[in-house]
């Protein structure tokens, strides 16, 4: 995009499900994260003008209405929206000057005011949104000191578009600058630039691996950015958004990681739910008949061979540890009661053992494979 007003002309069909993803999920965060009886703070670190040319909402304002829903219970929050576009940041003020709960709006880049943030997450519970609209715009450790304040204990979430799709056209752009013999410069400028949005080197290998399809290259580097986000985060889940079920490569990623296993349940339920609108979409709204893709029909039997195949891979575990793990490797197909759902079933048909009878969700249930 060469002119960031242009964005905001109106927004596109596949940025709709990435809104749903963010909308789905605020609304049962806050609900959790009520009860911790600390304050409570959003921060879109990317804002954009809070509304589209064509009156959507933009992730501003999506962020208001939630805020304001629990603002009127006699919670105490706070959004934090940072803007760097003058004409943008100042239609942000506009588009959040009557709303009547704290609102900071800050203009300019990001990263001077992550001090600040950092030491908001010290005696905030701390959701940050980062959209930014190139790549290059968000480097992998920008908010370290946010992050670190989870080893004080703290609650900080993030939600992060990762431009994957981006990122690996800047590369290949950039191939010829960066190489030499056929193989990448290790000092190269441009090579450390990519490993700084990276986070790591892992996708030096991935660009360029012609075996991979696109599709394959944008989820490796979406898994690879997952992996380096462990490093803070305990659970990471990544969600490919498309323009297109068909299109051969995903735009981006959406990329979110938490310290709490309920967030896991809470934004696969989100992933699930967009992505199913997503499917409905171009498949059976409308259609007389409808005609998606065959392993998007929703089967009982497959969802109950995941949980019994992932309970082979890590063994004895409880019930919750199991759900999770499938969630993980099996991101935003099917949700928490369906995968709950799964595991009765399995304990029922002697796949799973446990020391419960299957009859009824019991988080802290043993489970295990049976040969
Ligand atoms: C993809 S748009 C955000 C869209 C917004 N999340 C929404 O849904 O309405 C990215 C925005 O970040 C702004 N921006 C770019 N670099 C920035 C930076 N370093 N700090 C703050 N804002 C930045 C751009 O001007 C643009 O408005």
């Amino acid at each position: 995009m060469d002119n960031v007003l242009d964005f905001f002309c109106e927004k596109r069909p596949w940025s709709k499900y990435k809104d749903l993803i963010l909308d789905y999920y605020l609304e049962p965060y806050l609900q959790k994260v009520k009860n911790l009886r600390k304050p409570i703070l959003i921060i879109d670190c990317f804002a954009g003008p809070g509304k589209f040319d064509d009156d959507q909402l933009g992730s501003p304002l999506i962020i208001a209405e939630k805020l304001h829903k629990l603002y009127k219970s006699g919670y105490q929050v706070t959004a934090l929206f940072i803007e760097a576009n003058k004409e943008l940041y100042e239609r942000l003020e506009r588009n959040t000057r009557d709303l009547i709960f704290p609102i900071e709006t800050r203009y300019g880049n990001f990263s001077e005011f992550v001090n600040e943030i950092s030491n908001l997450a010290r005696d905030h519970s701390v959701f940050v949104y980062l959209d930014p609209i190139r790549p290059s715009h968000l480097l992998f450790d920008q908010m370290s000191s946010v992050y670190e304040q989870l080893q004080a204990g703290q609650s900080v979430e993030v939600l992060i578009n990762f431009m994957s799709w981006g990122f690996l056209r800047g590369v290949w752009g950039s191939a010829s600058h960066m190489m030499s013999l056929g193989k990448l410069k290790p000092e190269n400028p441009q090579v450390l630039r990519f490993n700084q949005i990276a986070g790591g080197t892992y996708w030096q290998k991935i660009a360029f691996d012609d075996s991979l399809s696109q599709t394959e290259r944008t989820d490796r580097l979406a898994d690879g950015y997952a992996s380096q986000l462990h490093s803070w985060f305990r659970y990471v889940l990544t969600y490919p958004i498309r323009e297109k079920y068909e299109t051969s490569y995903p735009k981006y990623h959406l990329v979110f990681g938490s310290r709490s296993h309920h967030a896991v349940d809470l934004m696969n339920r989100a992933m699930v739910k967009a992505r199913r609108e997503f499917i409905n979409a171009g498949f059976i709204e409308g259609f007389l008949f409808p005609n998606q893709p065959e392993k998007e029909v929703i089967k009982p039997e497959e969802i109950k061979k995941i949980v019994i195949e992932t309970c082979r891979e890590i063994g004895k575990t409880d019930w919750t540890r199991l759900r999770i793990n499938a969630t993980i490797a099996h991101p935003s197909l099917y949700t928490d009661s369906e995968l709950n759902r799964a595991i009765k079933q399995a304990i029922k048909d002697g796949k799973l053992g446990s020391n419960c009878p299957g009859t009824k969700i019991e988080e802290n249930a043993l489970v295990w494979p049976l040969p």
